[in-house]
């Protein structure tokens, strides 16, 4: 395993749309574990898209305290309801806002195994759901905050 750098904001990659993967095979498995091991060694991070480190793949690992995920192709299928939470982002350093997000999602995906998940979250885990989801398509959290914080 290794560690990557995480690009932080202003870097054109955040913005771009990151590609399907089209087949699980140990060099994605390499990346997905790569891309834990970076969010581990930044303490506060809980999720960790592909791009964040420079790689436009759809790929993305959170870890909200319930143990590692590691997605391939993640998308929601399902929302409901909507609330407002607090969001920070490793590539947006001491920066955090009041974001509006789903309070319930469901996503698909594939696992590092290459087979498909459905998951269904709501509260924090499924606002990490759709943060790391929006980095797939470019999408940064600073686009729909509505209100900055110092925190
Ligand atoms: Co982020």
């Amino acid at each position: 395993m290794a560690l990557r750098t995480i690009i932080v904001n202003g870097d054109p990659i955040l913005r771009k749309k990151s590609r399907q993967v089209d087949q699980v095979d140990d060099r994605i498995r390499a990346i997905l574990n790569d891309m834990a091991e970076t969010m581990y060694h930044h303490g506060n991070g809980a999720g960790l898209a592909a791009c964040q480190v420079g790689i436009l793949k759809r790929l993305v690992v959170i870890d909200m305290g319930d143990g590692l995920l590691k997605l391939v192709n993640p998308k929601v299928v399902e929302t409901s309801g909507s609330h407002e939470v607090i969001e920070g982002c490793l590539s947006f350093p001491n920066v955090w806002g009041i974001v509006v997000r789903p309070e319930k999602v469901t996503i698909e995906a594939l696992n590092e195994n290459g087979e498909k998940i459905t998951l269904s979250a709501e509260g924090d885990l499924a606002k990490c759901f759709c943060h790391e989801i929006d980095h797939l398509d470019g999408i940064v959290f600073t686009d729909k905050v509505i209100k900055y914080l110092d925190l």
